[in-house]
């Protein structure tokens, strides 16, 4: 295991992250964070903390890669939020877009609920894997092409309660 973001690094980018959430919304509005799980409960619990108390929350849990580590381009709701969007400023925080197939079904879907506004956080992104165009407002970090694991992220479901971001050496997964 190589690695690429250790706790500090990844602490201090998601305090500035924080700040420039906060600074885009009128004062006194809500904000309503929606992550995905199960990769974005780790930098959704951060990114919560680094905020004032005018944020909200809920979860949405999707299919992603089983045991395997490209996608298969399949998304499935596998949980969908408790409470309405309607007229809320609502932000889908994700850990990693890799081919973006998955953020584009999910901000098609919480579109489609008439959010006040709805924009997305994602701690990676892997921008040379794009298999479509999604909008991302808030990244993290930008990262190669390498399969990653920890801070919420899995390799079949293990790694995720690592601190910080590593990569696998490849004869873990190949
Ligand atoms: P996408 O639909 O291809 O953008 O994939 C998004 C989902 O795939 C993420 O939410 C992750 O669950 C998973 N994923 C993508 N890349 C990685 C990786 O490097 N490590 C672990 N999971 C990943």
């Amino acid at each position: 295991m190589t690695v690429l973001l250790d706790a500090p690094q990844i602490h201090e980018r998601i305090v500035s992250l924080a700040a420039e959430i906060e600074s885009d919304y009128p004062p006194d509005d809500e904000i309503h964070l929606v992550g995905v799980l199960k990769g974005g409960f780790v930098f959704m619990a951060d990114l919560i903390r680094a905020m004032s108390a005018r944020v909200t929350l809920d979860f949405i849990a999707v299919s992603s890669y089983q045991q395997s580590t490209r996608s298969s381009g399949e998304v499935r709701l596998l949980k969908d939020v408790d409470a309405r969007l309607e007229g809320r400023h609502v932000i889908i925080v994700e850990d990693i877009v890799d081919t973006g197939l998955t953020l584009t079904y999910l901000q098609d879907m919480l579109r489609a609920r008439a959010p006040r506004s709805l924009k997305t956080a994602c701690l990676l992104s892997k921008p040379s894997r794009r298999k479509v165009e999604v909008q991302v407002e808030y990244v993290g970090f930008s990262i190669e092409d390498r399969f990653v694991v920890g801070y919420g992220l899995d390799y079949a479901e293990r790694y995720r309660n690592l601190r910080g971001v590593g990569v696998l050496a490849p004869h873990v997964y190949a």
